[in-house]
């Protein structure tokens, strides 16, 4: 996702050039500004990765705004549209580097946005700058349950709170279980502004960073964000695919790694999820119904491209009394075809535990196995070495015979 701010002072082609923009799914409208005067200080703030100067309604202030901002911001591409051929030939002149004739339709957009931004996306990565600033990267893990209990908002949130512990991240956890989640309850969270995800997806059209930034409520002894579930289960209606889309992309711009906890209900907000998954988790355990549904899921999944490549089965709760006779790990990879990525211990009391405290593992037991074995899933997915109370000591993670 790319960010966007535009400067046209005159309100009807602003209001068509900001539609136009909202309609791009990979630039997001970072500001959008009347005065050419005050957009110099509004970029200056936070630089976008392009900006957009609409020529028309004073030529001659927005050849002098082109001019100081290409003095400014000397990598900062800047896209200009008029009517007029002459203006946009001077704004050339000035520093800008493509321009566009009114009026502008959604392809030509398309073209130039794409042009623009393609081009200074692949500017020297050693430069400073805003060009050089990777945006919209953070990794996002789909946690997918094979039924209901299986332990998929134990996974997500301890995942999510291992990977917040550790100061170099940013992570945010959001709840898609968007009937019947539960994220809330193990995340204890206070002093937060009462935003769900479906006032986000109430207010897309309107949305901007701030308005999103106060719907995430902070769990603060972890750093963990947490994107609630709606908190009318009637709400769930107006929350669709294209939300979860416009959403994720807009939080991959602020933090490191997202975590998706999703419903037993495969529902096109599900889908879209598993889609713009980096990973996806799908929790099972070593019983009956649940390998045959991770079965029935991977089958599913493969009628898509990519999706099921990106498909690690995760067996929790290893260890309990629940675990039927005669289905060992080997038989579940047989049975399922695919290896078994991570095992999780059982241990009821630390897992309870940390519910009913509404803190993670990690800040209520984080000695304890399965906060270390979710460590080590952290560490399996994102490559870095975890630094566990039990560092460097053989398998851990890996609990069972294997
Ligand atoms: N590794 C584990 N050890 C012990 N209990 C667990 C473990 N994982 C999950 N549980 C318990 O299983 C129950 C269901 O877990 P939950 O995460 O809510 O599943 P789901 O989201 O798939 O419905 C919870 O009561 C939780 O405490
Ligand atoms: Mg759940």
């Amino acid at each position: 996702m790319q960010r966007v701010a535009i400067v046209d002072p005159t309100e009807s082609t602003r209001e068509s050039l900001r539609t136009l923009l909202l309609g791009v799914d990979f630039v997001w409208l970072d500001n959008e500004c009347a005065r050419y005067e005050y957009f110099p200080d509004v970029i200056r703030t936070a630089l976008p990765d392009l900006v957009v100067v609409a020529l028309d309604a004073d030529k001659t202030r927005a050849l002098q705004l082109i001019g100081q901002l290409a003095a400014e911001h000397p990598k900062l591409p800047i896209l200009t549209i008029s009517h007029d051929h002459q203006a946009l030939l001077q704004s050339l002149q000035k520093g800008a580097k493509y321009f566009l004739t009114h009026p502008v339709g959604l392809q030509d957009m398309l073209a130039a946005l794409r042009r623009a931004l393609g081009e200074h996306g692949t500017a020297d990565p050693a430069m400073p700058g805003p060009v050089a600033r990777q945006t919209g990267t953070a990794a996002v893990t789909a946690v997918l349950g094979s039924r209901g209990g299986v332990g998929t908002t134990t996974l997500a949130v301890n995942l999510a709170a291992t990977l917040a512990a550790d100061p170099e991240n940013a992570a945010a956890l959001i709840d898609l279980d968007l009937a019947l989640g539960d994220a809330d309850i193990a995340l204890e969270v206070t002093g937060f502004e009462n935003i769900s995800i479906a006032d986000l997806a109430a207010n897309i059209e309107r949305l901007d960073m701030n308005f999103l930034r106060r719907a995430m409520a902070k769990h603060e002894p972890t750093g963990l964000s947490i994107l609630r579930h709606p908190l009318e289960v009637a709400q769930v209606g107006v929350i669709h695919e294209q939300h979860v889309e416009r959403i994720v992309n807009l939080l991959k711009l602020s933090y490191t790694h997202l975590v998706l906890d999703l419903s037993k209900g495969l529902l096109p907000t599900d889908l879209m999820a598993l889609r713009m998954a980096d990973h996806i988790l799908l929790v099972a355990q070593l019983e009956l119904s649940s390998l045959r549904n991770v079965v029935r899921l991977v089958h599913c999944l493969s009628g898509e491209e990519d999706l099921a490549e990106k498909v690690r089965v995760v067996i929790n709760r290893q260890g309990a009394d629940t675990v039927e006779e005669g289905i060992s790990l080997k038989k579940a990879e047989e049975v399922i075809g695919k290896p078994i990525f991570w095992q999780v211990p059982n241990e009821p009391k630390a897992v309870i535990g940390a519910r009913v405290s509404g803190h993670p593992l990690i800040k209520h037991a984080p000695k304890s196995r399965v906060q270390q074995s979710i460590h080590g899933l952290a560490a399996a997915l994102f490559g870095k070495p975890a630094a566990g109370p039990d560092r460097g000591s053989k398998g851990w993670g890996l609990f069972g015979k294997r």
